[in-house]
């Protein structure tokens, strides 16, 4: 057994349901863009926060999965997909994470598919739908990237330069209160490294860092459908992954760094205002 209390058996089956139930997710996404772009149905939290149809039904593709796969497990959706369960498994959902490059056909959106029980994240799934480049997880068995139709790759964070010529990855949330702050923070955060991304997808964010596609992430306001399979996918990649002074990562402040670089960096990150 593990400490997360599965067996690495189980811990394949739950990587399994996140990966069928995910591809068949991004299909679907993949089927119904239309060509230009994508009207808005709504919008949550903020007028930029928006939701398309699409979401919508992934959202709903994946919970009735879920629901004839593991019924008896919780679900946590980004657009409202809550369902109570009773086996301590919680699915936790992004049903597309990137709407916005979605709506607007930049190729950077994933589906975002976590299995979680007491708060660790055990096996995770993060597509990008449009390329097909599907990142994995599961816990204490490393990360994994399988490109479409390829065989998966190991992930293993590389060294990073020191943090001065550090490329970090970063992102803002709906509000533009939070918004003011966080371009005040970048600002400060900018000439210190050798410079920003800001991707869109803060599944692929994480999943990039595990890719060694950046050097460094960081981000507040993310909810735990953002957080959850691709702070598995790095960390299983050899980074660290914490939060606010020291403590773990959540919607405070999300830092990520391979481990050489991780405490200088969030040691930066804090002295600019994150
Ligand atoms: C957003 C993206 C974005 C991040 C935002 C998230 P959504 O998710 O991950 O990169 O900066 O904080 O809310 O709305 O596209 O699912
Ligand atoms: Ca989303």
């Amino acid at each position: 057994m593990t400490d997360a209390g599965k067996t690495a058996d189980d811990l394949a089956a739950l990587l399994d349901v996140a990966v069928t139930v995910a591809e068949r997710a991004a299909a679907l996404v993949r089927a119904r863009r239309p060509t230009g772009r994508v009207d808005v149905a709504t919008t949550k939290s903020s007028p930029t926060d928006a939701v398309t149809e699409v979401d919508t039904a992934s959202e709903a593709l994946i919970r009735g999965l879920l629901g004839q796969v593991r019924p008896q497990d919780g679900i946590v959706g980004e657009e409202g997909a809550d369902h109570r369960g009773t086996t301590g498994v919680d699915w936790v959902v992004d049903p597309i994470d990137g709407t916005v490059n979605f709506m607007y056909g930049v190729p950077v959106y994933a589906v975002s598919i976590a299995a979680v029980r007491a708060g660790r994240t055990l096996a995770g799934v993060v597509l990008n739908v449009p390329t097909g480049e599907r990142f994995s997880a599961v816990l204490g068995g490393g990360a994994w990237v399988t490109q479409a139709a390829g065989y998966p790759v190991r992930l293993t964070v590389p060294a990073g330069p020191p943090l001065a010529r550090a490329l970090v990855a970063t992102g803002f949330g709906y509000d533009a209160d939070r918004r003011r702050a966080q371009g005040a923070a970048v600002a400060t955060l900018l000439p210190q490294v050798r410079d920003i991304r800001r991707l869109g997808s803060a599944a692929l964010d994480l999943c990039s860092l595990a890719a060694g596609r950046y050097d460094a992430y960081v981000e507040q306001g993310l909810k735990p459908w953002d957080l959850a399979a691709g702070g598995l996918v790095v960390t299983e990649a050899g980074a660290r992954l914490g939060g606010h002074a020291g403590g773990p990562a959540g919607e405070r402040l999300v830092v990520a760094a391979g481990p050489e670089l991780f405490d200088e960096f969030a040691a930066l990150v804090a002295s600019c205002g994150f």
